[in-house]
């Protein structure tokens, strides 16, 4: 992917990897405009770094997620990336699940329907240039299932397969479809200190930012890239030795 000049929407890119992503994109001369649900976090950021542009979007709402997009086009006709990286994480005990069923559809909405919609309501606009590219961040939990987090495993597993598909079906446009899998990566996904004994953020981010370079379509790190070349076998295993081992550390699991 060519790492300069160009106009990028992220979602979720207020904080973590998104916020990394960014930070990179505005190193490299990029326009770069991040989008989630709360005005002072966006605000924060862009203390931080001045150049952000930044709009409130829940992507799990339909509605916003027009607005956004019809905002974006307004204000950045140029617009040519859109990162769908916005997503939370949920555990679930699926024998005590006693929530309403919102709770659980919100994780299914933000990970699964936002990314979809958006990519659909931006196609027609990054077919139009010439180096349009969709990224989608999904997980190492996409190829292999964390039992303890079911419908989040469930939902990158989805936005693995669309990533695909969206691939072969603009295979003979300009846009280049790109998936990034992290593995555990230290933020605060899923609450603060969960993943704590992830990756280095930002070893994680400049190692995505120099696949990104290469052209490189499938981007894993680590764990989450061995899992891309497992056999089916080794998959199923290694989800059941997961499993397993988080009962091991997480009694009060419910
Ligand atoms: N960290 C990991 O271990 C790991 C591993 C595999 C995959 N990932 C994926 O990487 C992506 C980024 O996660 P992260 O680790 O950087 O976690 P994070 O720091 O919690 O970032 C998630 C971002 O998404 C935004 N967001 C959440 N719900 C949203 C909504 N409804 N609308 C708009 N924005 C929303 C959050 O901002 P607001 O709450 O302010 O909206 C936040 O900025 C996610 O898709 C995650 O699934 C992370």
């Amino acid at each position: 992917m060519e790492l300069t000049g160009n106009t990028i929407l992220i979602t979720g890119g207020a904080s973590g990897i998104g916020l990394a992503l960014a930070v990179r994109f505005l190193q490299t001369g990029n326009k770069v405009i991040v989008a989630g649900r709360g005005e002072e976090r966006l605000k924060a950021a862009q203390k931080l770094h001045p150049k952000l542009h930044t709009m409130v979007c829940d992507v799990s709402k339909e509605q916003e997620r027009l607005e956004l997009v019809a905002r974006l086009l307004k204000e950045f006709p140029e617009v040519n990336v859109l990162v769908n990286n916005a997503g939370i994480q949920q555990r679930v005990n699926l024998l005590e699940a006693n929530e309403d069923w919102a709770h659980y559809q919100n994780e299914i909405a933000i990970n699964v329907e936002g990314p979809i919609h958006l990519s659909m309501l931006l196609l027609p606009q990054l077919k139009k240039q010439k180096k349009g590219a969709v990224i989608n961040v999904s997980s190492g939990l996409a190829i292999r299932p964390g039992a303890w987090v079911p419908i989040y495993s469930a939902t990158k597993a989805a936005i693995h397969s669309f990533t695909q598909s969206l691939r072969l079906q603009l295979s003979e446009t300009d846009v280049t479809v790109i998936e990034i899998l992290p593995p555990a990566v230290n933020t605060d996904l899923g609450g603060a200190g969960v993943h704590q004994s992830g990756a280095p953020l930002d070893e994680f981010t400049d190692e995505v930012f120099e696949r990104l370079r290469q052209g490189d379509l499938e981007i894993g790190y680590g764990d989450s890239e061995k899992r891309l070349h497992l056999s089916g076998k080794e998959t199923d295993l290694g989800a059941k030795e997961a499993w397993e081992n988080f009962k091991k550390n997480n009694s009060d699991f419910q």
